[in-house]
């Protein structure tokens, strides 16, 4: 028969559970701010050199060329599951997750990485997060003119945030996902994935709410992009969801502005 230990243990692991906590602390510490060690990347036909000068080099380069030959999102998504060169693939999620949403959307959603739901799944914000935001494009009539994805495309361990390294080495396919549904506008979801994808280093408190444009990596794409509050941290704080709500409003009133032609 369960003690009043037993019952108060069990609901204390299904809140961390349903938090996204399902690991322990290692014994040792891990310093996930440094370059990542030298990356698994194996190409078809060519020898793998030992000592790469620069491993995180070496990476890019490798999803570069892998983003390079999607000409689908179908192709995109194959080339994500077969690429190596992100260490968050091997420190224990289940399987790639790229993306959902309409191929041809206006608006791209950018979040920070999948969670414990989107990796049993293998889809983008189907969690509690995810549940929460699709009620907020619900609300505002968006839910079938958004294509959502992630600065990463596989669960960091115990839900911690990716580190710029792992952003980095999945950030040509996110481009190229970028290129092939073309959308009008971009929206980050939290500081992790603002800061990444824009490249600027203030909190996403002093980032929401203010258009800031986004440029491919050879320039020749500019968009507008609108970072906001993740929807993790409004569950966690809800007196904050007038700030994302007034946001996604902010989006709305620019994505149905009739464009100006010249
Ligand atoms: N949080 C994210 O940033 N992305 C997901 O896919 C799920 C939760």
């Amino acid at each position: 028969m369960p003690t009043v230990h037993d019952r108060t243990a069990e609901s204390l692991l299904a809140f961390w559970a349903d938090a996204g906590v399902d690991a322990m602390l290692l014994d040792a510490p891990v310093d996930r701010l440094t370059a990542p060690a030298p990356l698994p990347f194996r190409q078809p036909g060519k020898t793998t050199d030992p000592t790469p000068a620069s491993p995180g080099a070496q990476g890019l380069v490798a999803a570069r060329e892998a983003a390079a030959t999607a000409s689908t999102l179908e192709e995109l998504a194959a080339a994500i599951a077969a690429f190596d060169g992100c260490p968050l693939k091997f420190e224990g999620a289940r399987q790639a997750v790229f993306a959902r949403g309409a191929p041809d959307a206006e608006l791209m959603i950018i979040g920070e990485a999948p969670g414990a739901e989107e990796d049993q799944r293998g889809e983008p914000f189907v969690g509690r997060a995810g549940r929460l935001l699709d009620r907020m494009l619900a609300a505002a009539g968006l839910e079938s003119r958004t294509f959502i994805t992630n600065t990463v495309f596989w669960r960091p361990p115990g839900n911690r945030n990716p580190t710029p390294a792992e952003q980095l080495a999945c950030s040509p396919f996110v481009e190229r996902a970028i290129e092939l549904v073309k959308p009008r506008m971009l929206m980050l979801a939290g500081g992790a994935a603002a800061k990444a994808v824009l490249k600027r280093n203030e909190g996403i408190l002093s980032l929401r709410g203010r258009w800031l444009e986004w440029a491919s990596s050879d320039g020749a794409t500019v968009l507008p992009a609108l970072p906001t509050l993740h929807p993790a941290f409004l569950l966690r704080q809800p007196a904050a969801k007038k700030k994302a709500w007034s946001d996604l409003l902010t989006l709305v009133e620019r994505l149905d502005r009739p464009e100006r032609r010249s």
